[in-house]
């Protein structure tokens, strides 16, 4: 699929705003992946204010694309849920399907890790005063990319990494 050959993370945009059907789609994908036990363990806090946007920057110091974005997208785990050791691979999966989809809509995004127990989770948390039934996973930057070939083909097939039959 040339969508996910082309995908890159994108840091750059134009001012554009997403068109609200483009942003439902977003979501509609990160919904559509594949979950332990169909658990679907994901919620999501979308933000396009301007001030929420450069506040939400704080977070980390490898966030600094975020006031210059289109759309923030938070995505939070729920907890207490009935697989509870595969949460994180099903947001995983939420989250590249969002980016997979951000690609295909002609946006560029980048995701951004938040890592359980972290500084990051704790100003995530209060910042959007999470109750304890959520958890922040990762945060996705979102827009127009100022570079229209931002998202190129960049080869990371290594044949020595596939193993056959056999390790
Ligand atoms: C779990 C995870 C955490 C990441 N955290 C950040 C981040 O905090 N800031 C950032 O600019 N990029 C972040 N990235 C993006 C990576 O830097 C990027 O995916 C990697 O350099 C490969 O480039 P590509 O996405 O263009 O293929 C993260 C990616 C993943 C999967």
């Amino acid at each position: 699929m040339d969508i996910i050959f082309n995908r890159r993370s994108v840091r750059k945009y134009t001012d554009k705003k997403i068109e609200a059907d483009k942003v439902e789609r977003l979501m509609r994908a990160a919904m559509q992946a594949p979950s332990a036990t169909n658990q679907q363990p994901w919620e999501f806090i979308v933000i396009d204010d301007k001030e929420t946007l450069a506040r939400l920057a704080q977070f980390s110091p490898y966030a600094k694309m975020l006031p210059g974005a289109a759309l923030g997208v938070i995505v939070l785990e729920k907890q207490g849920m009935r697989a509870p050791l595969f949460t994180e691979q099903d947001l995983g999966a939420a989250t590249q399907n969002l980016l997979l989809q951000a690609a295909y809509e002609g946006l560029g995004a980048v995701w951004m890790g938040v890592g359980r127990g972290t500084e990051r989770e704790t100003f995530l948390t209060e910042m959007f005063s999470l109750p304890e039934s959520v958890k922040p996973f990762a945060v996705i930057a979102i827009g127009y990319p100022e570079d229209e070939n931002a998202n190129k083909f960049v080869d990371r097939y290594d044949a020595e990494r596939v193993h056959y039959n056999k390790y």
